[in-house]
């Protein structure tokens, strides 16, 4: 990713070689602040208060933090609970649960003494492997980019709706929904974004839309209830969303108000493909809206709002009368029916259970 013609990627190594870097997702747009992970607790904490979001990253950064505890606790007791204990910080992207997985199938049966090197090796695997695989997600998406303006015999921008942040912020580098937009746009498409604001916590308004402006693709953020009125009056060609876990049968759980976007695509004709790495298919899970945990979040991110003040300072205020109670579920499921199709970093497949394990019969 580039921000103002540098390349960074999500989370990274120090120079000192050991400890590991994130941006602070809660200070963004205002301020790019990088911070300093030294322990497992310090990961926990940065996955649970948001400071890192998005499936994919979470599972990279959580790896890391697999890493740290070895520094200290290279036993295999030190392994599991650390294993345990972050992947418990986010029920609902499986992405988590994956990478932490992986890094116990890695590590277990290594000596105590070989295990935080191998640890930083694999957790390094795993986020040069979300790369690639958000990069592949591109790139197998781009056609339908370029399909939609190739069918105007006049050319005329694209405008793709996206719901939440699931950009190169989300993931180790590229994004996944956002992945085909900038390779559209660096390939010279004209593509115009809709940038769901995405409340409670605005990820679209502060993070997509910061991302893509970085980037210098066009976008205009929208209030989260604007979509279906866009797309009555066709000023949406396609919806492209990001997902925290695909169940077997092809429903995908992503950000809330994902649904009802794609509710209001399959009443207005819009295709609605959903951007899938393999670290996010749940093959575990029979069905999304019974099989998938959902994240019950605080009120505090419904009742409150945190934005900047004219003369510069960040600041939080309350937007619903006191002794009003609110609920935060975090995640809701978006039936396969709704779904166009998934983009995967093996190609495109239709959202149901037979296509899903023809292009992954390793998770069958
Ligand atoms: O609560 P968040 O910000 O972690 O939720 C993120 C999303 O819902 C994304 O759309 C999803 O993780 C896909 S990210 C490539």
């Amino acid at each position: 990713m580039r921000i103002d013609g540098k390349h960074y990627r999500s989370v990274w190594v120090d120079e000192d070689g050991w400890t590991v870097r994130i941006f602070d997702q809660t200070r963004l747009p205002w301020a790019l602040d990088v911070l300093r992970l030294t322990d497992e607790e310090q990961v926990a904490h940065a996955i649970r208060s948001m400071q890192v979001r998005g499936a994919p990253l979470i599972g990279a950064v959580a790896a890391y933090g697999v890493a740290l505890a070895l520094r200290r606790d290279p036993s295999t007791a030190g392994l599991d609970a650390a294993v345990a204990m972050l992947g418990r910080t986010r029920p609902t992207a499986v992405n988590l649960a994956w990478a932490v997985g992986r890094m116990r199938a890695a590590l277990h049966n290594l000596p105590p003494g070989e295990r935080a090197a191998a640890a930083y090796a694999e957790a390094a695997s795993i986020a040069d492997d979300d790369a690639e695989t958000c990069r592949r997600i591109g790139a197998h998406g781009l056609p339908l980019l370029r399909e939609i303006a190739e069918a105007r015999p006049s050319g005329g921008t694209v405008n793709v709706l996206t719901h939440c942040n699931a950009g190169w912020l989300a993931t180790v580098d590229w994004g996944t929904a956002l992945s085909p937009i900038y390779q559209a746009h660096d390939a010279g498409l004209p593509i115009h974004v809709w940038v769901d604001e995405t409340r409670p916590r605005n990820q679209g308004a502060a993070l997509t839309a910061w991302e893509l402006g970085r980037h210098g693709v066009p976008h205009t953020v929208v209030a989260d209830n604007a979509g279906g009125h866009l797309m009555q009056h066709g000023r949406v060609d396609i919806c492209i969303v990001g997902t925290d876990r695909v169940a077997r049968n092809g429903d995908v759980a992503n950000k809330i108000g994902t649904y009802l976007k794609a509710l209001a695509a399959r009443d207005n004709g819009v295709p609605f493909w959903v951007a899938m790495p393999h670290s996010t298919l749940d093959t575990g899970a029979a069905d999304g809206v019974s099989g998938i945990p959902i994240e019950e979040r605080g009120a505090e991110e419904v009742t409150d709002l945190t934005g900047r003040t004219a003369d510069g300072r960040m600041e939080t205020v309350r937007v619903v009368p006191e002794g009003s109670p609110a609920a935060n579920p975090a995640f809701d499921v978006t039936p396969a029916r709704l779904v166009s199709g998934l983009i995967t970093e093996r190609g495109r497949c239709e959202a149901s259970e037979a296509a899903l394990l023809a292009l992954y019969p390793d998770k069958a």
